[in-house]
């Protein structure tokens, strides 16, 4: 028989998985105004397991920036929705895309979700507009302690869908540590403004409302939304040099 303490030292490890790797969505967002955020994109993209929602960031007129955890198992071609509030694609402002060529990050680890990043390229260059315009990329990390926005559709709550694009003022955090990864904080006794991350592939924004740079990609959260944790984003400087080598962005 096994010795009693080994069972339980079995079960707190399983317990104690450093990341839930479930879609992370906002929690207690604020909706986003047309052309406030006109970078974000969303991605409908076929895959064994079913039809997954995803963000993405236009970072040019041909390329949309996303996770790999969200096409790293696609198939055929992913519904791209540019110019929208709304994730149900019935916005007659919006621009609707088809593309079969994407490509992720073959250094991406399921397990640690390092390098998840991926790109979609537009079968053609998108028009801009007052509601389509590509985001900077940062090439530099950011310091603990700086206030910054994730955007993205999905659940206000654990289990509260939205189809609205919303947005959530969050603080760049100590909490994790890993290489390439920007975390951020979710205070379980806040009613203001909480996160459990954005739609999976969405941005994490420095000075979203001045002069927007990309820093993260949603990636994973910790916790449920809820009960705080802490949202990790693909650090945007730490796979820069893999975007410009695929993209020349
Ligand atoms: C988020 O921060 C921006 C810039 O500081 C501010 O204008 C906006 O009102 C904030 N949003 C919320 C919901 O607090």
């Amino acid at each position: 028989m096994l010795p009693k303490h080994l069972l339980l030292l079995t079960i707190t490890t399983v317990y104690s998985l450093p990341q839930q790797k479930l879609n992370p969505r906002i929690f207690n967002g604020e909706p986003a105004t047309k052309g406030q955020f006109p970078w974000q994109v969303g991605l409908y993209i076929p895959r064994n397991t079913g039809l997954t929602f995803c963000g993405g960031s236009l970072i040019s007129d041909t390329w949309v920036l996303t996770a790999a955890h969200c096409l790293a198992d696609a198939f055929f071609s992913i519904r791209i929705l540019l110019g929208t509030l709304k994730s149900t694609g019935d916005d007659p402002d919006q621009i609707e895309l088809h593309s079969q060529e994407y490509l992720y990050n073959y250094d991406f680890d399921p397990w640690s979700y390092e390098n998840d990043v991926a790109l979609i390229k537009l079968p053609e260059p998108v028009v801009f507009t007052d509601y389509i315009q590509p985001i900077l990329l940062a090439s530099e990390e950011v310091d603990a302690g700086t206030g910054v926005t994730v955007i993205g559709w999905g659940d206000t709550g654990d289990g509260a869908r939205s189809s609205v694009l919303t947005y959530s003022n969050v603080t760049v955090a100590e909490t994790c540590k890993d290489i390439g990864t920007v975390c951020t904080d979710s205070d379980p006794d806040s009613d203001a403004q909480n996160i459990c991350g954005g739609d999976s592939g969405g941005p994490l924004v420095l000075n979203a409302f001045t002069y927007p740079v990309h820093i993260g990609i949603t990636s994973f959260y910790n916790g449920a939304c809820e009960r705080g944790g802490y949202g990790g984003f693909t650090s945007t400087a730490y796979v820069r040099e893999w975007i410009k080598t695929n993209t020349g962005i």
